[in-house]
């Protein structure tokens, strides 16, 4: 078996041309881990984040990726259902941008019968974000109304027909252009928005009432915003930080008057914090692909030595849905 592998890192911080296609030693699993022979990969907002101001990264030269489809190559010692060959996606904290990707046996799953593994790279983050922002964290009940930001992108467009099969009253978006907006409407949205004016529409929308449950991945001004477009005993979901603002403070003044609540969820931190639970939720999770009530919106395909370009369509807000890498050549 060869003993080196291509990879793309980063040495530095900046633009999409920091990243690298490097010569790497292909990695081999410890105790509870195994090594996938990536097929694809998904691009992730977190990885522009982090190749562009270093979200989450320890230390330099930096792999970013966080999901991978393809097939079983090695199996560390204690993981008892895995098997070389066979064909998983899986969520791992970095690092996937490779040939060889190493994880974590908890996070690595069986590819769903019927799913494609270009699809399939797509699946770890996406899917388990979105049901756990809808149901275990915001607890949309059916006809609750939804707002979510960010409605043409990954998540959101996983968000808006996962809403609309929770049974939501009303599911509005937000985003920044005409195009994206025409995305997210055939994407489960009934309205999509602009971030300039999305309190005032969704006062017009629910008659004044506000909504049940706005999803909120973009923090400062917007997230305040959002929480002035909540109905009485609406929730606030937090889950990223693309505006770049300071750690958002909330407190009585907002939450009291309403029975207002604010909550945060992050699927890495889970992973690392609760496997077992994120588990679980991916289970559930995917049970909404194999039965069709999701579809997983890739749109674009760059090889893994143009993950730049990748990077360039999504770190400039012109993409939609989903773009992966296909790692063989
Ligand atoms: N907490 C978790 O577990 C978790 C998991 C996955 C993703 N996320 C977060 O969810 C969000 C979507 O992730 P994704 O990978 O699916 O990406 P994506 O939505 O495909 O692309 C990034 C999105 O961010 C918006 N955006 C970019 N720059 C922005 C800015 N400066 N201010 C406001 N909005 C901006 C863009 O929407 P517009 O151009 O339409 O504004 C775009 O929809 C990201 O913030 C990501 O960090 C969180």
């Amino acid at each position: 078996m060869r003993s080196t592998m291509r990879a793309v890192e980063f040495q530095e911080y900046g633009d999409p041309e920091v990243l690298k296609v490097v010569t790497a030693e292909v990695p081999e699993p410890g105790p509870g881990q195994v090594t996938i022979d990536a097929a694809y990969v998904g691009v992730n907002f977190a990885d522009v984040k982090a190749r562009a101001e270093g979200y989450r990264v320890d230390s330099l030269p930096y792999r970013p990726g966080l999901e991978v489809s393809g097939r079983i190559r090695a199996v560390g010692d204690g993981v008892p259902d895995l098997r070389p060959g066979q064909e998983v996606a899986a969520l791992v904290g970095g690092g996937a941008y490779a040939e060889v990707v190493l994880a974590d046996h908890t996070t690595v799953f069986p590819l769903p019968e019927g799913l494609d593994l270009p699809t399939a790279a797509t699946l770890p983050t996406v899917v388990p974000t979105v049901h756990a922002l809808l149901h275990e964290v915001g607890r949309l009940r059916a006809g609750e109304t939804v707002l979510v930001h960010g409605a043409a992108g990954g998540i959101g467009t996983v968000a808006g027909q996962l809403a609309r099969a929770a049974g939501a009253g009303a599911v509005y978006g937000v985003a920044s252009s005409a195009g994206k907006a025409e995305y997210a409407l055939k994407h489960g949205y009934d309205e999509v928005f602009t971030a300039d004016s999305f309190p005032e529409e969704v006062r017009r929308a629910t008659g004044g009432r506000g909504v049940d449950l706005v999803l909120d991945p973009v923090g400062g001004e917007t997230l305040r915003r959002g929480l002035d477009a909540l109905a009485v005993f609406g929730r606030l979901v937090s889950f990223g930080n693309a505006s770049g603002a300071e750690p958002w403070r909330v407190g009585q003044p907002e939450l009291y008057a309403e029975g207002r609540s604010v909550a945060g969820f992050s699927i890495l931190t889970l992973a690392q914090s609760a496997p077992d639970a994120l588990r679980a939720l991916a289970e559930r999770a995917f049970r909404t692909v194999t039965d069709g009530t999701v579809r997983l919106p890739v749109t674009a395909e760059f090889p893994l030595s143009d993950a730049a370009g990748a990077h360039r369509l999504l770190g400039g807000r012109s993409s939609t849905g989903k773009l992966v890498l296909r790692v063989a050549d």
